[in-house]
């Protein structure tokens, strides 16, 4: 099903982001050919979600040489800038990982600029096929009409295509599988008050958003069948980091006797790390908790501990929905 708004645009030259942190109130887009406006936006949040940071970056490198050419120096200070923005998502360091080989070959090429944007556009059209393919490779969750949990967003906003474990549940929405979505509030940055309820009433797809701590209550009443999120970074075990209370949920599906299930392109998994015990945790400002919108909400000499993310132990996972087909417990990334 499609919605009725670009999340990522390239067009005329420029990158077109819808602004997210300003949703759902107000629709409004960043239109930038300068890739520290894309780094600084990644860095807020303007864009994010795991995939969409990757092809964002990506457009960013490319755009870095609209005007420039072929210097090492600046190459570096251009890949270091957008690889310091946010430290979970592998997503962003493989993305610019693949620019940096095209790169390498090309860097000496007379239309440098030209090449590098091929690959950000191809990058960014795998994505749409990826979300699509994981939508497909989903389907089969739903052995039933199903009242689905879901925590952040996943959806159009959180990827270059139509999402990830959004797209599973748009799929089976579609297909008569997808009766209801709870949608979680996704303390402190609101991704799934503010985005995934965007999101889900623009699809037409009949949902109630809850607070964090309602899903044990709803679960407790069997009123939800399934739950189904998204991922940062994958290990090779299958432990999975999303966004922070993902764990909880997983936790609360093994009491309660519910499937949790992740969806993620192949590119979210890392190689590189063994277990979740590898995977990097970002900490956040302390003013996102200790104020909402600017207005303080507690005192700003309060500490905060604040890490955007957490790790799902693997044995949590019923299987992980990816654009390469099912896997189920228990996971061994070594071969994909
Ligand atoms: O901090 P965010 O909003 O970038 O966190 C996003 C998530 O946790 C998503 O669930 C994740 O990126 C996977 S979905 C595409």
């Amino acid at each position: 099903m499609m919605s009725s708004f670009n999340s990522i645009e390239f067009k005329n030259d420029k990158l077109i982001l819808i602004n997210q942190t300003k949703l759902p109130l107000q629709e409004e887009y960043i239109k930038t050919d300068k890739y520290y406006r894309i780094a600084e936006a990644i860095e807020n949040l303007e864009v994010r979600g795991a995939p969409a940071i990757g092809v964002a970056a990506a457009y960013a490198l490319a755009l870095a040489f609209k005007h420039k050419k072929y210097s090492e120096k600046y190459f570096d200070t251009v890949y270091n800038r957008l690889a310091s923005t946010r430290p979970t998502a592998v997503n962003l360091f493989w993305a610019l990982e693949e620019m940096k080989s095209v790169y390498t070959q090309n860097r000496e090429s007379g239309n440098l600029y030209e090449i590098l944007l091929h690959k950000a556009i191809e990058i960014h059209q795998n994505d749409i096929i990826k979300c699509d393919l994981m939508a497909k490779n989903g389907l089969k969750i739903f052995d039933k009409k199903s009242v689905v949990l879901t925590h952040c967003n996943t959806g159009k906003l959180a990827t270059g295509g139509n999402g990830t474990a959004f797209n599973v549940i748009s799929k089976g929405f579609e297909n008569g599988l997808v009766s209801h979505v709870y949608a979680d509030e996704t303390r402190p940055l609101l991704q799934g008050s503010r985005l995934t309820a965007f999101e889900l009433d623009k699809a037409g797809i009949p949902f109630s958003i809850i607070t964090d701590s309602t899903a044990a209550f709803l679960m407790k009443q069997k009123k939800v069948d399934l739950v189904i999120v998204g991922s940062d970074r994958i290990a090779v075990n299958g432990d999975a980091a999303n966004k922070i209370g993902t764990y909880n949920l997983a936790v609360l599906c093994n009491y309660h006797h519910i499937p949790f299930y992740i969806a993620a392109p192949v590119t979210t998994i890392d190689k590189s790390c063994k277990t979740g015990d590898d995977i990097k945790i970002e900490l956040r400002n302390k003013s996102e908790i200790l104020e909402i919108k600017g207005v303080p909400v507690s005192k700003g000499t309060y500490d905060v501990f604040s890490p955007a993310f957490d790790i799902t132990p693997s044995e949590l996972i019923k299987g992980i929905i990816t654009d390469s087909g099912f896997y189920k417990f228990p996971f061994n990334f070594v071969e994909i």
